[in-house]
């Protein structure tokens, strides 16, 4: 299986299931920017190799600052992280939950971390008339039932969206019961006017409320790992007191400084060509008899027409040199399901071609 690690991006696993090099994959199973990193960020890294020779600022104050120029919050809200995972762990770490709540399906380390940091896991699942959108009312139970819940906003895999109201509804009922709601905007940056969906610009009034964010997928540097969250000054100093010393290196540093001063161009360039691609894609997909809810994110959820399963269209998209992401395991989701990445135009276009071959062959 691709999924050998439980997501996807896994190269080597790729090449030792398809053969050929781990490098020469195009590869849909992760979602990053298809345009790369910022300009300039490359040729930094490279002129500030020697930054490897010192150690990194444990204390993260330059990309600190810049972020909360950014987000409009002080500095003390903000916890730089190795990747929007180790943010999530420093969360479990810091609340010590009992209980943890999750709503199904949803990005696999919710669960996975929650159980290594000895916690219960309860779920509620979303509904497949509703492209697996959880109710706002089961998500309200379950903060009732839990020390910490995680949601996704934009939800990984299948793309859904809380409005506002709803979210302000979670997280006034999490003041209420005391627990803490982990809003993952993982996925955020790529969505056009993204404050209409997030609680950032009313974040000071919650204390219970943490987002989480991630550089990786935006700023494409999932290899040298960069997150953050945004949440109370009391709830970011429990979090940062549970920090391994120097987990975040000296080059992610350096690199999330220049993504941010990288202006605002790369980013309008980043959603405009997602969002007429994601258009484009879909529409090639259903034209091909996959059910693909629209989603608003940079990526897809797919059901494949029967009688596909995501395993047998998986392996021979992989014969052919392109990766995408079995969801057949996803709790709620089907074995016909697969995530893909929206990516460039001539990607995008090869997916199509590539798939459309495989479902007309029948074999
Ligand atoms: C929803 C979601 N949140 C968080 C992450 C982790 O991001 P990072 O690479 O910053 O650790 C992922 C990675 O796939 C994800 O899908």
């Amino acid at each position: 299986m691709l999924e050998k690690y439980g997501h996807g991006g896994d190269l080597l696993t790729a090449a030792e299931l398809y053969g050929g090099n781990s490098g020469g994959f195009v590869d849909f199973s992760a979602n990053i920017n298809p345009l790369g990193p910022p300009p300039g960020v490359l040729a930094l890294l490279r002129d500030a190799v020697t930054a490897i020779t010192a150690y990194p600022d444990p204390g993260h104050r330059r990309l600190k600052a810049l972020l909360a120029e950014e987000l409009g919050v002080g500095p003390d809200w903000i916890t730089v992280a190795n990747g929007a995972a180790e943010s999530m762990a420093l969360l479990l770490l810091a609340v010590a939950p009992r209980r943890v709540g999750i709503v199904e399906p949803c990005f696999s380390e919710y669960r996975q971390l929650a159980e290594q940091f000895g916690a219960e896991v309860l779920s509620v699942q979303g509904t497949s008339g509703k492209d697996y959108r959880a109710s706002v009312e089961a998500i309200s139970g379950l903060l009732e039932q839990t020390d910490l819940l995680f949601l996704g906003q934009p939800n990984n895999p299948n793309g859904v969206q809380y409005p506002l109201d709803e979210l302000r509804f979670l997280a006034r009922k999490a003041e209420a019961c005391g627990t803490v709601l982990a809003v993952d905007e993982a996925f955020i940056d790529f969505i056009p006017e993204a404050d209409r969906i997030s609680l950032l610009p009313e974040l000071g009034a919650y204390r219970h409320a943490v987002l989480v964010r991630s550089m990786t997928k935006f700023f494409a540097i999932p290899g040298l790992r960069l997150g953050f969250t945004a949440a109370s000054p009391e709830l970011a100093a429990a979090m940062s007191g549970k920090q391994v010393t120097w987990s975040v290196n000296g080059l992610a540093l350096l690199a999330g400084e220049a993504c941010l001063q990288s202006g605002d161009g790369y980013g309008q360039e980043t959603r405009a060509l997602i969002a007429a691609e994601r258009q484009r894609l879909r529409r090639g997909l259903l034209e091909l008899g996959c059910g693909v809810p629209p989603g608003e994110a940079n990526f897809l959820l797919l059901r494949l027409p029967a009688p596909w399963t995501a395993a047998a269209v998986q392996e021979r998209l992989g014969r052919r040199g392109i990766l995408v992401r079995s969801c057949a395991m996803y709790p709620g989701l089907t074995p016909g399901h697969i995530r893909v990445a929206v990516k460039g135009g001539a990607d995008n276009s090869r997916l199509l071609v590539e798939l459309g071959a495989i479902l007309q062959a029948r074999v």
